[in-house]
């Protein structure tokens, strides 16, 4: 029997049940200083004057930082695009509300934030623009979403499909700003040791944010250590450097002390990236038999002045259905807001809720059941690119979760089905997210005790991949997992892709197991001394090119809608996938369910409200942020079907993001057969459904 395959519970398991796992906010150190930022209280303007004086006095205050005696960063960090966010206390403009203005420093973190909340800021205010409408005036066409993927994608006449389409619908589904909520807030602890800047700090990606700090403090990298061995939830948030590394960095420099800085829940509603909030029109024209002549997806959505980060909510129609004709397009608008990033999910999530929901009401007009006009649009390539996909089994993820939710036995007429006050209904909505493999450099040593130590700078943000990466060694080595040592999270084991994307498990099991490969190549039993082979697969993923490779998936929901309180509850979640070969299936169970939650948690509650009298949120908190709770949460039932996909030779494709996409629409979807009425706009509250 192999590793790989079998459930295994996490190695590290009993050290953070048992409070032994340090995170980056654990972490101690002698002569600790607390650094607490200071937001500002306006949306756009500039600073006047801060008056530190009294604060200065106050107990246990080491020192303010602020624009005007801050050290100097070098400009131009930043994964993938320099970060604005990254530029700190560097200049007295003001962004967006809930930019840091300073960083107050005390012996206790009590003491730092009593002395934050009296600091004086003065500020002159500029007029401010912070409200989304898919009507603003200042509506653009990006040339690119995200990952510099083109903004627009179109092929085919659109109007000449619609009207030759006997069946048109032409629906707009709105999403609202969401954000991140991860059970760990973001924190870092920066010293200088030996001449070396060394960082615990909570990321997805140790090696990338090494780098930054590099860059900014205008140091070799060698003079840059980053760790992140534990790390309580990342999706998006913490894939990219964040305020938290290079403020401890800073005042550690200046004050010659190790500085700790641990964001709270407001400051989280600036600082890490959210959601934007989407509005996206979508026209599907199809023949009589359900199958589309036309489909198009246009997405509106917001950014900020100082950054272009586009919601790529229209990435799912390049793979889900064929159409005679298809376009894409996304736009813009600039406002004075914080920076939009990551979301797990980024794109497919909102995406998917819209094309989603419209598949559902086109079937309804149409006569069709749901699943069978699905089938009836499968596309023979990508219809992107015109490309194969290297594979594609959401049709068995579609048979396998009819049969198992019992889908056939529903009868498709709406508002039918009662019991007592409540309305019962059942619904669906596909599921896909791209399974893309990245570099990485991984090292395995055969010790002189017969164990073997892999070292690489994955990130284990609670998803297990610790553990995964040791199943793959123990079977690339003929060797017990037992046997096998994991040393994650160092930016001193080299370059490697961060834990995003649903890159970790493919793309840093892909280097384990070659780098294990080597190593038996080299050696034959128990050394006399240590044998290290170190392998990087740059070149390896290069050579495998960009093919169209995707996970797929079918999500199910049966909900109970209260006609008298308006309240949704969901009775029942199934979701089935095509994620390629399943390493760990207990841990890949965990972060299957764990994003079916997040997506219940889209359909029903998740809304940040801004106030655009003083530009910044009502509810930065978790008492005003809802988001779904245990009482909130059925049973949740995943599974999985065989998706054999050798363009990774591990046949990984990644579990981590696709959990989340399609699960509001399916919600969404069994609301409407409940009641018969159709939920465009997300969160579905008790005052929508009333
Ligand atoms: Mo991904 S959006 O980094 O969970």
């Amino acid at each position: 029997m192999t590793a790989v395959g079998s459930g295994r519970t996490r190695l590290e398991g009993h050290d953070k049940v048992t409070g032994a796992a340090r995170y980056a906010g654990d972490v101690p150190a002698d002569g600790l200083l607390h650094g607490w930022p200071v937001l500002a209280t306006i949306p756009r303007g500039r600073i006047t004057g801060i008056d530190t004086s009294a604060v200065q006095a106050m107990p246990g205050v080491v020192a303010v930082l602020h624009h005007g005696n801050s050290p100097r960063l070098v400009e131009g960090a930043g994964w993938t695009d320099a970060d604005p966010n990254l530029q700190l206390l560097q200049d007295d403009r003001i962004p967006y509300a809930g930019w840091p203005v300073a960083l107050v420093v005390a012996e206790t973190f009590e003491q730092a934030r009593a002395a934050a909340m009296a600091l004086p800021v003065k500020y002159h205010a500029q007029p401010w623009d912070v409200t989304f409408s898919a009507a603003h005036p200042g509506l653009y066409t990006p040339d690119e979403v995200n990952l510099h993927q083109p903004s627009e994608t179109a092929h085919g006449d659109l109007d000449a499909g619609l009207s030759a389409s006997a069946v048109v619908l032409d629906r707009t589904y709105t999403t609202p700003e969401e954000h991140h909520n991860a059970m760990e807030p973001h924190a870092a602890i920066a010293q200088w040791v030996g001449g070396r800047l060394e960082v615990v700090d909570s990321n997805q990606g140790s090696y990338a944010v090494a780098q930054d700090l590099a860059k900014l403090f205008a140091l070799d990298l060698s003079q840059v250590r980053v760790r992140s061995e534990h790390v309580g939830g990342g999706f998006g948030s913490k894939a990219t450097t964040r305020p938290p590394a290079v403020l401890a960095a800073m005042a550690a420099t200046v004050l010659c002390r190790p500085v700790r800085v641990v964001l709270t829940r407001r400051h989280m509603f600036s600082l890490v990236g959210y959601r934007p909030p989407t509005s996206q029109r979508i026209r599907l024209g199809a023949a009589p038999d359900g199958r589309l002549l036309a489909y198009e997806h246009l997405t509106a959505t917001q950014t900020a002045t100082t950054f272009e980060y586009v919601e790529p909510a229209g990435v799912v129609g390049k793979v889900m259905y064929a159409a005679d004709a298809l376009r894409i397009g996304h736009r813009v608008v600039r406002l004075d807001v914080p920076i939009p990033k990551w979301m797990r999910g980024p794109g497919e999530a909102p995406g998917a809720f819209a094309l989603e929901s419209a598949m559902d009401e086109l079937a309804e007009k149409c006569g069709i059941d749901p699943i069978d006009l699905r089938i009836r649009n499968e596309p023979a390539v990508a219809p992107g690119s015109g490309r194969p996909f290297t594979s594609r089994n959401v049709v068995a993820c579609y048979l396998e979760g009819a049969k198992r939710f019992g889908w056939y036995e529903r009868d498709p007429r709406p508002g039918i089905r009662r019991e007592g006050r409540w309305w019962l209904g059942t619904g669906m909505g596909a599921a896909t997210y791209p399974g893309e493999t990245a570099p990485a450099t991984a090292a395995a040593t055969a010790e002189i005790d017969g164990t073997v130590t892999i070292r690489i700078t994955a990130a284990d943000i609670g998803t297990g991949a610790r553990t995964a990466l040791a199943q793959i060694a123990a079977d690339a080595l003929s060797l017990p997992v037992e046997w096998i040592r994991m040393r994650i999270a160092d930016s001193d084991f080299g370059p490697a892709i961060l834990a995003g994307h649903s890159f970790g498990t493919a793309s840093w099991g892909l280097a384990v197991d070659e780098a294990c490969k080597a190593l038996r190549a080299r050696t034959t039993g128990t050394p006399t001394e240590p044998i290290t082979v170190q392998v990087n697969t740059a070149e390896l993923i290069q050579a495998m090119g960009r093919p169209e490779r995707h996970a797929f998936g079918a999500q199910f929901a049966e909900v109970a809608v209260d006609v008298l309180s308006g309240e949704v509850r969901v009775r029942r979640l199934l979701g089935v996938y095509a994620i390629g070969r399943v390493v760990n299936p207990l841990t890949a169970r965990s972060q299957l369910v764990g994003g079916m939650v997040w997506g219940l948690s889209m359909a029903l509650h998740e809304e940040a409200v801004r106030d655009p009298a003083f530009g910044g949120h009502l509810n930065a908190n978790l008492a005003g942020y809802h988001y779904a709770a245990n009482a909130d949460v059925p049973d949740i039932e995943v599974g999985w079907v065989d998706d054999p996909d050798l363009a990774n030779p591990t046949g990984i494709k990644g579990a981590g993001e696709i959990g989340i996409v399609g699960v509001a629409a399916a919600i969404a979807n069994a609301v409407w057969h409940a009641t018969g009425i159709r939920h465009r706009n997300l969160p579905i509250t008790p005052a929508r459904v009333l």
